[in-house]
């Protein structure tokens, strides 16, 4: 049996918006948005794993926060989590990803709306679309 995987990702907050990243591969969600982030590896915890992640993946530095409401389980073995975070350092750029952008509470629904984020977000989408509106 394969060891479970947990993925850890970001809702990078700033103000009263969100950064959302959109995905380049695989072809089911090319296209799609995402909170970036990725597999957390053997000996790290999920916030170590996200502020490694955000480096590699957007070259910012973050410092991490809560976690979100919702664990996802898309199937059996993989468990994602996201946690907020705030950058310390750098400016995101999409190194791994299509784009990147900033979305506050309106933006981030129309996203939900227009199916554009990436299925497993959606119960993150909407926590956050609640958030940022009382920001
Ligand atoms: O960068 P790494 O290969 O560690 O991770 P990834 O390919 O970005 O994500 C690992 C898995 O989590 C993939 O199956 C992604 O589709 C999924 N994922 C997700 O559903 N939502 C996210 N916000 C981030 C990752």
């Amino acid at each position: 049996m394969t060891d479970p995987v947990l993925v850890v990702a970001g809702a990078v907050l700033a103000g009263h918006r969100m950064l959302v990243a959109q995905r380049d591969y695989p072809e089911e969600v090319a296209g799609l948005w995402e909170l970036p982030g990725g597999k957390v590896e053997t000996g790290e915890s999920p916030a170590e794993a996200l502020v490694r992640e955000l480096c590699e993946e957007l070259d910012v530095v973050v410092s991490v926060g809560a976690a979100l409401h919702d664990a996802v389980r898309p199937k059996p073995g993989l468990t994602l989590i996201a946690m907020r975070a705030e950058i310390v350092s750098g400016t995101p750029r999409a190194l791994e990803h299509r784009a990147v952008r900033w979305v506050d509470s309106a933006e981030l629904a129309a996203l939900v709306e227009a199916g554009r984020m990436v299925p497993n977000d959606l119960g993150w989408a909407q926590e956050m679309v609640a958030e940022l509106r009382t920001k």
